[in-house]
C-alpha cells in the first residue's frame, strides 16, 4: 500500500481525480443518449401494446426533445442560485423517478407524461454537467475533460442500441427505459462525494472553500493562482435574463446560440433516429443489414469523439471545427447525389453507407463535441448559468423542429433535395464559425472572457 502511494506524485493524483470527477459528471451524457436513443426500438412494442396512432408515437417520441427544451430553459437561475453541483443531484433523482415511471406504465398518458419528466432531467443534464466540469478543469486539457460528456453521449446511443437489440427478442420494452435508472443511481450517489464548482462558490462569496476545492485539483501554487484570478472577474450573482443582451455578453450570446441552432439544422438526429429509414430508401430491405448499418453508425460516432477528446486541447477547438463541417458538406453532398441516382444497385447502397458514416464521423470531432465544450468557456461567470441554459434550449428546440420536419422535407422535396437542404445550411454553418467562433484552447475561462468583453 506504502509504495503505491509514495510512487503517485501530488499532481498526478489530482490529474487522476480531475479525472474521476469528469467521468462521473459525464454520466449526465450518458444518460442523455440512452434516453434519445431507447425510443426507437423501444417504440415498436409500445406502438403495439398501447395501440398507438402514429400522432401518439410522435407525442410519446417528441416528449422527451419538448421537455429537453422546457428543463433548459427554466433552469439557467436555479444553477446559478443553487450551485452545480446540487443541479445535478436533483437531476440524477429526477431521471430516477422518470426512468422507472416509464418502465412501469400502464397507459399512454403516464408514459408521455414520464418521457416528459425524463425530457427535463436531459434538458438541465445537457448543460449543468458541461458547464461543471469546465468549471473545475484546469485550461490545459479542459476541452478534453469536458468533451467526455460528448463522448458519454455517444456511448449512451450506442448502448441503447445495443440494448433494444437484446431487448428485442422477449419484447421487454419496459426494462428498455426502466435500465436507465442504474447509471441514475450511480450518478447521484458519485455527485455527493464531489466537490462544487470553485468559480461557483467564488461567485456566491464561498472563497474559502473555492480555495479547499482548487487545492484538491490543483498543486497549491496553481490554486492560489487560479483563486485570484477567478476572484477578479467576480461580479457576483443574480442575473436578470434582459443583462444576457448588455452589448459586452452579445458576442458570445450570438455564437452560443448560432452554435446550438447550427448543431442541429446541419441535420444529426435525421441520422441518429432515422439511420433505419435512411438505408432502407438506400435499398437495404433486410431488417438485419439495416440493424448492422444503424451500430456501426453508433460505433463510428464513438469512436471519432474519442479521436475528438484526444485532439482538442492540441490542435485547437477551430480547426476541429472547420474541418469538420467542410467533411459534413462534403457527405451531405455525397448521399444526396446518391438519392438523385437513385437505382438500388448495391455500389450505391455501399456509398450511401459510406457517406452516412463519413457525416457522422465529420460531425463528432466538430460541431458535436464543440458546441458543448464552447458554451461551457464563452459566457462570464456572472451570466454563465443563464446563458447556457438559453443556448441549451434553442438546441434542444430545433432538435425537435427537424425531428418533426424531417418526414415531411423527404416527403415533399425527396431525400436527395432534402440532404443538400441540410448541405447549404452546413455551409453557413462553416462561414458563421469561420467569421465568429473563438479559439478557446489553454487559456482559463477568465482570460477568454476579459478578451471577449473588449
Ligand atoms: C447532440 C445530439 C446528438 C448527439 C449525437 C450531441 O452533441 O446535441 O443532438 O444526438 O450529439 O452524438
Amino acid at each position: 500500500m506504502a509504495s503505491v502511494v509514495s510512487s503517485v506524485s501530488p499532481r498526478q493524483a489530482s490529474e487522476r481525480f480531475i479525472y474521476l470527477v469528469a467521468v462521473i459528471a459525464a454520466l449526465c451524457g450518458l444518460l442523455f443518449g440512452y434516453d434519445t436513443g431507447v425510443i426507437s426500438g423501444a417504440l415498436l412494442f409500445v406502438k403495439r401494446d398501447f395501440s398507438l396512432s402514429p400522432w401518439l408515437q410522435s407525442v410519446v417520441t417528441g416528449a422527451v426533445l419538448g421537455g429537453a427544451t422546457l428543463g433548459a430553459g427554466f433552469s439557467g437561475r436555479l444553477a446559478d442560485r443553487f450551485g452545480r453541483r446540487r443541479m445535478v443531484i436533483a437531476v440524477a433523482i429526477l431521471f430516477f423517478v422518470a426512468s422507472l415511471l416509464t418502465g412501469l406504465a400502464p397507459n399512454v398518458a403516464w408514459l408521455a407524461v414520464g418521457r416528459i419528466f425524463v425530457g427535463l432531467a436531459i434538458g438541465v443534464c445537457s448543460y449543468t454537467a458541461p458547464l461543471y466540469i469546465s468549471e473545475i478543469s484546469p485550461a490545459r486539457n479542459r476541452g478534453a475533460l469536458v468533451s467526455m460528456n460528448q463522448l458519454l453521449i455517444t456511448v449512451g446511443i450506442l448502448v441503447s442500441y445495443l440494448t433494444d437489440y437484446a431487448l428485442a427478442e422477449g419484447e421487454h420494452w419496459r426494462w428498455m427505459f426502466a435500465l436507465a435508472a442504474v447509471p441514475a443511481v450511480v450518478l447521484g450517489i458519485g455527485m455527493v462525494f464531489l466537490p462544487e464548482s470553485p468559480r461557483w462558490l467564488v461567485s456566491v462569496g464561498k472563497r474559502g472553500l473555492a480555495r479547499q476545492v482548487l487545492a484538491k485539483v490543483r498543486s497549491h501554487k496553481d490554486a492560489d493562482e487560479e483563486l485570484e484570478l477567478i476572484e477578479s472577474h467576480n461580479e457576483g450573482q443574480e442575473v436578470r435574463w434582459t443583462e444576457l443582451f448588455r452589448p459586452e455578453y452579445r458576442p458570445a450570446l450570438i455564437v452560443g446560440i448560432g452554435l446550438a441552432i447550427f448543431q442541429q439544422i446541419t441535420g444529426i438526429n435525421t441520422i441518429i433516429y432515422y439511420a433505419p429509414t435512411i438505408f432502407q430508401l438506400a435499398g437495404f430491405s433486410s431488417a438485419a443489414q439495416s440493424i448492422l448499418a444503424t451500430a456501426g453508425v453508433g460505433l463510428v460516432n464513438v469512436l471519432l469523439t474519442i479521436l475528438s477528446v484526444r485532439l482538442l486541447d492540441r490542435t485547437g477547438r477551430r480547426p476541429l471545427l472547420l474541418i469538420g463541417i467542410a467533411g459534413m458538406i462534403a457527405s451531405l453532398t455525397l448521399l444526396g447525389l446518391v438519392f438523385l441516382l437513385g437505382s438500388h444497385s448495391p455500389a450505391l447502397g455501399w456509398l450511401a453507407v459510406g457517406s452516412v458514416m463519413l457525416y457522422v464521423a465529420s460531425f463528432a470531432i466538430s460541431l458535436g463535441p464543440i458546441f458543448w465544450l464552447l458554451i461551457s468557456e464563452i459566457y462570464a461567470l456572472r451570466i454563465r448559468g443563464v446563458a447556457m441554459g438559453v443556448a441549451t434550449m434553442a438546441n434542444w428546440g430545433f432538435n425537435l423542429f427537424v425531428a418533426l420536419t424531417f418526414l415531411l422535407l423527404i416527403e415533399s422535396f425527396g431525400a436527395a433535395y432534402t440532404f443538400w437542404i441540410y448541405a447549404v445550411v452546413s455551409v453557413g454553418s462553416w462561414i458563421f464559425s469561420y467569421r465568429l467562433v473563438p479559439e478557446t484552447k489553454g487559456r482559463t475561462l477568465e482570460e477568454i472572457n476579459a478578451e471577449w468583453s473588449h
